[in-house]
């Protein structure tokens, strides 16, 4: 895809015609394919299963992979302004395009030995398959150090032991990156990261969680007893496994930004169109001004938070460094995602309150942007280290 400045352009960024056309793809395959039945979905926690597969016809589950592997070949700009139109609409399909995007096809295809991609890389960035990215712990979520899952070392495998938590496509993935402790002594310097296929003896798929929001999206605990996992199973030279996670996220916070961005700007696209349809005190709702001051104020903060998605994505795309600004836009962006979607359920007053004008499941689904793939201190933490680095 033919690089394209930052530069703003008025109010546009300047983007190429392939970038605008994925952005048209991914907005009409949202409009015609995600919204219909999204309600019933969340309703139902009912994992979209038709719809990710069309994911995957469509070439949105592998977007940034090489052709060589069977993705798309597209830069990260094409993938945040994919992420943004999709999280506009359904944010449970488009957390399972950003774990399979950037976590697990964007780890395997960086970090991954040349049989594993042929293996797994292939099927995922096709969507044959999708993939889970398993760090979390029921002791270790944000002191993502502290692994008690273990792989021990036996020679020509490792016999991994142990609980994940909260794992996205826990249920659905073929296979998972399991982050497990090998050396304890060695502490952050003895984790490796086993690919783990489904079906493999001793591997078995604990409880559903039922969640707040993005409540179609499969999310599970993931319980590991005497697993045999072969050493060409792992990731990297011994004891890569931390960097590797750590490497792994900083991309996938530029895909939360960009969910958190959508999911906004979704729900301020109800809120303008909705303000300009009801009408009290004898004319349209957009005409009082206590309105417009809200409707100001959220595509500021979206226009803003816009900038700083399309600037970690830039960054990357020119193999900079892009820590600082993956960890600005995630915390900006999904402060900005909780705060607009909570003034468009107060724009549309007892209609926002209900399932069917479709905003209090977007303030449902921005909550979780505040937490996974770090939370929002987290985030903090990672910029303020930057500043001294
Ligand atoms: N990028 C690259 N390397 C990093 C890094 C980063 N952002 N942060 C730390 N590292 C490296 C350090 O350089 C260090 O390496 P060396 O030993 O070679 O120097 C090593 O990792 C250990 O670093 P620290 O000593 O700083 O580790 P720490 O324990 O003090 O803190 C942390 C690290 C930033 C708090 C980290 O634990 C963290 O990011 N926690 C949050 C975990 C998280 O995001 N979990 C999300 C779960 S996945 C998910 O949500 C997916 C989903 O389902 C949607």
């Amino acid at each position: 895809m033919a690089s394209t400045a930052l530069e703003l352009q008025g109010l546009n960024f300047n983007l190429s015609e392939e970038h605008l056309a994925v952005q048209e793809a991914a907005r009409d395959f949202a409009q015609n394919e995600l919204l219909p039945g999204i309600v019933e979905r969340d309703n139902a926690a009912r994992f979209p299963a038709e719809q990710v597969k069309r994911m995957g016809e469509l070439g949105f589950l592998g977007m940034m992979v090489s052709p060589d592997y069977g993705g798309g070949g597209m830069d990260t700009v094409a993938y945040v302004l994919a992420m943004e139109e999709i999280s506009k609409i359904d944010a449970s399909a488009s957390v399972v395009m950003s774990v399979n995007n950037s976590l697990v096809c964007y780890g395997l295809e960086a970090y991954g030995t040349e049989e594993q991609k042929q293996k797994y890389l292939t099927r995922l960035a096709s969507g044959q398959m999708i993939g889970a990215f398993c760090l979390s712990e029921p002791e270790a979520g944000s002191d993502a150090t502290s692994q008690a899952t273990m792989a021990e070392d036996k020679g020509d495998y490792y016999l991994v032991n142990g609980t994940k938590n909260w794992i996205t496509n826990g249920g659905t993935s073929g296979i998972c990156l399991v982050i497990a402790q090998t050396d304890r002594e060695k502490k952050h310097r003895g984790i490796n990261c086993l690919i783990i296929e489904k079906g493999t003896p001793g591997f078995v798929v604990g409880k559903k969680e039922d969640k707040m929001g993005i409540r179609a999206s499969d999310t599970h605990s993931l319980l590991f007893t005497d697993v045999h996992v072969p050493k060409e199973n792992r990731i990297g030279e011994d004891g890569f496994g931390f960097k590797f996670a750590m490497s792994t996220l900083n991309g996938g916070r530029i895909g939360i930004a960009a969910q958190a961005l959508g999911i906004a700007a979704g729900a301020y696209e109800l809120a303008l169109k909705y303000s300009q349809e009801r009408k009290a005190f004898g004319k349209q709702i957009f005409d009082h001004q206590a309105i417009q001051f809200k409707l100001a104020e959220m595509v500021t903060r979206i226009e803003a938070a816009r900038l700083l998605v399309y600037k970690a994505a830039r960054l990357k795309d020119e193999h900079k460094d892009y820590v600082q600004a993956a960890a600005m836009a995630k915390l900006f962006a999904s402060d900005v995602a909780m705060w607009a979607t909570t003034e468009a359920v107060q724009i549309h007053g007892g209609y926002g309150y209900v399932k069917e004008f479709h905003v209090e499941r977007l303030m449902r689904d921005a909550k979780i942007t505040q937490i996974y793939e770090g939370t929002s201190e987290i985030q903090k933490l990672v910029i303020a280290r930057e500043l001294v680095r």
